[in-house]
């Protein structure tokens, strides 16, 4: 996930976030996890996730935790 950094601050993600949210719920889906880079989980907590485990790399891309949210 990424916003082009002209726009960023602007609350897009947190729409996009937010959408998938209500797409979830549409869909009965109560699970979200994703990999999120090292550099991102703050953006992530404060939008109801949190993380899970330790800190792994993925080749070729770096660092990251997975994060996870039960949507209700
Ligand atoms: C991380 C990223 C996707 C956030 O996108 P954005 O469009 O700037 O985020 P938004 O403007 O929608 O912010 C949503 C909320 O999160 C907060 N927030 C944004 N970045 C944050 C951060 N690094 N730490 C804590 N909070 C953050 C905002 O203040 C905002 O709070 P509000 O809802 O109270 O107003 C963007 O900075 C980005 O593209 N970064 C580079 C790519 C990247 O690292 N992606 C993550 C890969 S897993």
């Amino acid at each position: 996930m990424a916003t082009i950094p002209d726009v960023r601050g602007q609350g897009h993600d947190r729409d996009l976030l937010h959408a998938c949210f209500d797409h979830m719920r549409a869909k009965e889906a109560s699970l979200l996890w994703c990999n999120a880079r090292v550099v991102a989980p703050d953006f992530y907590k404060h939008l109801g996730l949190q993380t899970i485990g330790p800190e792994f790399d993925i080749e070729g891309i770096g660092p990251h935790y997975v994060m996870w949210k039960a949507v209700v």
